[in-house]
């Protein structure tokens, strides 16, 4: 078989001599880190952005993001109880389209989780440097949030990594205090702008259309806002990349994952309508803190600080969830031979200490250095990618393995995936070209890596 066509088999075995990760995880703990991911500067940050680019119809662009999304998290779903082994989409991949696709979404998925705890960190440093500044410290503007070096997101990168090498359960224990932190934050914004609500803040309803019309290099409309905002709804793939650390993985996972992205679609739909409904959304698009800046305007200065202080407090949470999943892709690359098997190795305490490492310096580098709109959305891209494969992954089992008993079965398959694979495409064509350029350089550097390096020392190389 050729080396771009060979598949790994279903559900292997690690060689010897490459540690096995701990099994530690229940289905609690994988709704946790799944609200965990989901919830962040999406919500946080990225509802005013996206406000701004579509007008009140936000609302739809949340509902778009949100049904591909249920899509490929039904397809992750399917494929998670099927490959229960670490490596997410990659994994879907090498078992079904081969080893070169395989390295392709490898290679997006480390853009993705990469990307996405460094955007998360710039955005917790938008609110942590609003804290400084209000505190008076003096620290000198260049080392903020807007400066020359981003100071505090290299910070938090850093600090979380720290959390994770401490080991999965400990951080797993953080991580779940943090979540309920967040939804008891979102659920006060909720109570404190329901009585506001005005309906005449919905009018007009679209006023840049529901396509995504290209003004000035940005995109806006409906579509154009669902490419950004769809920031917001993914990290529940992030679960099944834990599923060799999960006790029962065919029950649990798909519990995690349906549980936990069904949970957050219902709550960002309640977030957006009541932001929308307590102030007209020209006045809060443009702020960096939206959901405070609501409350503020409301003339409710106390509970917009502690909405400012829960973001602080759980937004690493995302950064924690990512950094986690983004460890094991790397592992599971590095147990087939794609990347050195050092990386594979794990410490005493079960945590694969190299990469986690590894990751938190590149996430905190970039953190530090790039503007979010960038990050964010070429980190859309490599998601983008990655849902898309796995759509493809499932179609292709269930034609080639039809009887393979399914733990969990995506429903309407052949109207499901394809929907999910026609839309993710969509947002692809509704991203900046720069954003496409990045993400296609990053995939062709990548590619030749693996002429140069695995293919000849794949596991499956012989
Ligand atoms: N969904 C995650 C967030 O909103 C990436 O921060």
């Amino acid at each position: 078989m050729s080396f771009l066509t060979r598949r790994k088999p279903l559900e292997p075995q690690a060689p010897e001599g490459v540690g096995h990760l701990k099994k530690t995880l229940g289905w609690p703990h994988l709704i946790a880190l799944g609200v965990g991911a989901i919830i962040g500067t999406g919500i946080y940050t990225l509802t005013g952005v996206a406000a701004g680019l579509a007008g009140p119809a936000v609302i739809l662009s949340f509902a778009a993001a949100g049904l591909v999304c249920a899509g490929a998290a039904l397809c992750y779903a399917e494929m998670s109880s099927l490959t229960p082994q670490s490596g997410s989409a990659y994994t879907f991949t090498y078992v079904t389209l081969g080893e070169a696709l395989a390295w392709i979404v490898g290679i997006s998925l480390i853009l993705e989780y990469t990307l996405v705890c460094s955007a998360v960190s710039v955005g917790w440093s938008g609110y942590a440097s609003g804290l400084i500044r209000q505190a008076g410290w003096g620290v000198p503007e260049a080392l903020l949030d807007k400066g020359v070096v981003d100071v505090p997101a290299i910070f938090i990168a850093l600090a979380v990594t720290g959390m994770l090498l401490v080991g999965t359960r400990e951080s797993a224990r953080v991580n779940f205090v943090l979540v309920c932190i967040k939804l008891v934050a979102l659920a006060a914004f909720v109570a404190f702008t329901l009585p506001h609500f005005d309906a005449a803040n919905f009018q007009p309803f679209a006023p840049f259309g529901y396509g995504s019309p290209e003004i000035d290099g940005r995109k806006y409309g409906v579509m154009g806002a669902a490419a950004i905002i769809f920031f917001a709804f993914y990290g529940f793939d992030a679960i099944s990349t834990a599923a060799e650390e999960t006790k029962d993985p065919k029950r649990d996972l798909t519990i995690g994952i349906v549980g936990s992205m069904g949970l957050c679609t219902l709550i960002y739909m309640i977030i957006a309508a009541c932001a929308l409904g307590a102030s007209p959304y020209e006045a809060f698009s443009s702020s960096p803190e939206p959901l405070a800046f609501v409350l503020k305007a409301l003339g409710l200065p106390g509970p917009a600080a502690i909405i400012a202080g829960a973001a602080v407090l759980a937004m690493p949470t995302v950064i924690m969830v990512f950094m986690f999943g983004q460890s094991r892709v790397f592992f599971a690359m590095a147990r087939d031979g794609l990347l050195p098997r050092r990386l594979a190795n794990v410490n005493r305490r079960g945590v694969p200490a190299v990469v986690t490492i590894v990751t938190g310096v590149l996430a905190a580098v970039v953190a530090g250095l790039a503007p979010l709109d960038d990050i964010a959305s070429a980190a859309n891209a490599g998601t983008l990618a990655a849902f898309i494969a796995t759509a493809v992954a499932v179609m292709i089992l269930r034609r080639r393995a039809p009887d393979l008993p399914r733990p969990f079965r995506t429903p309407a398959v052949w109207i499901v995936a394809p929907l999910t694979i026609a839309g993710c495409l969509w947002f692809f064509s509704s991203l900046r070209t720069i954003t496409m350029l990045i993400f296609l350089t990053a995939n062709v550097l990548g590619f030749l890596a693996y002429l140069a390096y695995g293919r000849a020392r794949s596991r499956l190389a012989g």
